[in-house]
């Protein structure tokens, strides 16, 4: 037996799974999914499969950070692993959770007017329990306008879909574990029209080149939202994100404008910016 040489053998630089250096940690249909599948056309971006909610569930969290790690796809020393599970965001254990891991992490928020956000997230449950193993005919049946304001004609400040946009309620408890410059608020509006303006500040924010560009978005029309493509990648998001909406009477929509106005200036002075959502 001969050895077999390679004179001019390549070396591939090692891999190995490693821990997020970022987290997009919600919010749930304010285009997390989206956020992440563009980052990943940046060649530094590695994400996460899924959702692994290690954070947010006890029985995911005990199994050590170990289980973690391993969930984590390969990276090359200098990439950027990310993972999201957008309920980390309104679980109260979260925040201390992340900086016991790591105090440094880089942390993406992705909003949306909150009204929007809520009609999205009724949207997105009512399909749910349409499709489920045991169908619930009362989220099916019921319309936006009847779980969102009671019959004595104030909001219905614990259905859930509304409780999630009260921003500041959840995101005041990031902040008394991280300081403001660890977190980027992402505009999720603006990820939907244009997607390049939010990606270049997150490509500063994250400390890597400005390497996202337009050549990676074209408009799909019979979608009605942007696409993505790079070398590898060349795809729209699944049908279940960018639902059709069903239409809200507009006096509800107003009503709950006006009961989000206060809420959104809370939210404003946690993040020291005003998003300018509609009162
Ligand atoms: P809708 O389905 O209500 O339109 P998440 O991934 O957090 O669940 O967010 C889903 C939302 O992402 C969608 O809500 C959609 O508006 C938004 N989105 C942003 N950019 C998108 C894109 N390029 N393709 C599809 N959906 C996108």
């Amino acid at each position: 037996h001969h050895p077999i040489v390679f004179p001019n053998r390549v070396h591939f630089p090692k891999t190995s799974r490693r821990l997020p250096q970022a987290l997009i940690i919600g919010i749930r249909k304010c285009g997390t999914r989206a956020l992440l599948e563009m980052l990943y056309l940046h060649p530094r971006i590695q994400k996460a499969a899924g959702e692994i909610h290690f954070f947010d569930r006890d029985e995911n969290y005990n199994r050590g950070l170990e289980w973690y790690r391993k969930k984590m796809p390969h990276s090359f020393r200098g990439q950027i692993t990310i993972e999201k599970s957008p309920s980390y965001f309104v679980m109260p254990e979260t925040p201390e959770r992340v900086r016991a891991m790591n105090a440094t992490i880089k942390l993406l928020l992705i909003v949306r007017e909150p009204v929007t956000r809520a009609i999205s997230d009724y949207t997105q449950l009512r399909s749910h329990a349409a499709t489920a193993a045991l169908p619930q005919p009362s989220v099916v049946s019921k319309s936006f306008e009847e779980l969102a304001v009671l019959p004595n004609g104030t909001v219905n400040e614990s259905y859930r879909p509304l409780a999630i946009s009260m921003y500041h309620l959840h995101l005041h408890r990031w902040l008394e574990v991280f300081p403001r410059e660890q977190l980027l608020i992402v505009n999720g509006d603006q990820l939907i029209d244009d997607p390049l303006s939010q990606l270049k500040r997150i490509e500063s924010f994250l400390g890597i080149e400005h390497r996202i560009g337009s050549h990676n978005f074209y408009f799909n029309e019979t979608k009605g939202f942007y696409c993505l493509r790079n070398d590898t990648v060349d795809k729209c998001l699944r049908e279940t994100k960018g639902r059709k909406h069903p239409r809200v009477d507009p006096l509800v929509i107003s009503k709950l404008r006006k009961f989000f106005a206060e809420h959104n200036q809370k939210f404003y002075e946690l993040i020291g910016e005003d998003l300018g959502w509609p009162e």
